[in-house]
């Protein structure tokens, strides 16, 4: 199999993740819970993770990293626990479901939101988020990385236009976390929501978010905490007022383990691979007769090639590829329905190739072989 599906998951997880893993699942006890030696073990690898993270995104301390399952379970923990009815929101059309069905939730009960529109190429214009700037607007939520193209948001500049207005500022990194650069402190990120099993390397159902200091998000869920057991409601203090019930202790220990490989790589590295894999496909597949490419590709942007083959309907070639020659990407709708209705493809889906760092330069290679001779 060639696996080109890396903005799902990243696969195959490195070795060492794997593996630290395993023997967490052996060795430990639960985080926070006691002071015997196996619970320990637990509480300081997350601790370290939690440091790991704070200092990789800038964040202001290893508490205000709570975490989480999934960059869902953290944007939602977010957007539902800063936002109230009255509340004006500033997204965009680049956004996953995992930002649009919270925020088209809490429009149900009062909460304003603009999405600021997409062309044909994937782009907002920036201009967009002082014309719609409102009396009540609280927050801006939006994605680094669309999952659908690869292209990026600015975050410094848009986390500018946040600062100078009072804003909240909430990003969702799920396409970019470990490869991109994000600084929370410059970039005045509020909130910053990530997942640990993309371009962080790590185990499905790691995740988080980073709260800069001061940003007082309600809790969404509460219960056991292992601190302060005798209060009727969570504990005020990062990280437990956000994190209840038993942690991913082994998935976190994984991910701490991606952590300290993507260091010694050197995330520029790793950045620098993805995008010359990217870049070489890119260049391939743009010259099949008939074949349609989406995303902005003249700036830098994540791995990702999405693309159609005159009308056939991206289910059927991602079949196709799959089934006869082992490649495995990802077609249909991606979670992303207002950016494919702005791309024109919302009938049609697209076919997604999505680039990580163990794939090669062979692969893409036989891929380009492969799609010259399907789409003849
Ligand atoms: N959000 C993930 C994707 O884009 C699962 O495929």
């Amino acid at each position: 199999m060639i696996y080109f599906d890396n903005a799902a998951t990243t696969m195959p997880k490195p070795a060492c993740v794997t593996e630290t893993v395993i023997a967490a699942m052996n060795s430990f006890g639960n985080s926070g819970r006691a002071v015997h030696g196996l619970a320990m073990d637990a509480s300081r690898t997350i601790y370290e993770a939690r440091e790991k993270l704070a200092k990789l995104f800038n964040c202001p301390r290893a508490n205000n990293v709570v975490f989480t399952a999934n960059s869902t379970e953290a944007l939602n923990i977010a957007i539902r626990g800063l936002l109230n009815p009255g509340d004006h929101v500033i997204s965009t059309d680049l956004e996953h479901n995992s930002v649009l069905r919270p925020l088209y939730d809490l429009e149900e009960s009062g909460v304003e939101t603009d999405f600021l529109s997409a062309d044909r190429q994937g782009n907002i214009d920036y201009d967009d988020f002082s014309r719609r700037l409102k009396k009540n607007t609280r927050a801006i939520i939006c994605t680094h990385g669309s999952n659908l193209t690869g292209n990026l948001l600015d975050l410094g500049r848009i986390g500018r236009f946040a600062a100078e207005n009072g804003l909240l500022f909430i990003v969702d990194a799920s396409q970019t976390a470990g490869v991109f650069p994000i600084d929370m402190r410059s970039m005045n990120i509020s909130v910053l929501c990530f997942t640990g099993h993309k371009s962080l390397l790590g185990p499905q159902g790691t995740g988080g978010l980073c709260v800069a200091d001061g940003v007082e998000i309600k809790p969404l869920k509460s219960g056991g905490t292992g601190v302060q057991t005798y209060l009727r409601h969570q504990p005020e203090e990062l990280p437990t007022r956000l994190e209840a019930g038993t942690l991913n202790g082994h998935g976190i220990a994984g991910l701490l383990a991606a952590l300290n490989y993507i260091e010694e790589i050197g995330y520029e590295n790793i950045r620098t691979k993805e995008a010359a894999l990217m870049r070489r496909f890119y260049e391939g597949v743009r010259e099949i007769p008939g074949m349609k490419v989406y995303g902005d590709f003249r700036r830098e942007k994540a791995p990702i090639v999405t693309l159609n083959w005159m009308d056939v309907p991206s289910g059927e070639l991602a079949d196709e590829l799959a089934e006869d020659y082992g490649i495995a990407v990802r077609a249909g709708a991606h979670c992303a329905p207002r950016l494919h209705e702005a791309l024109g493809t919302k009938e049609q889906g697209a076919v997604r190739f999505s680039f990580g760092y163990q794939n090669t330069e062979d692969e893409v290679g036989t891929a380009l072989d492969v799609l010259r001779k399907i789409c003849r």
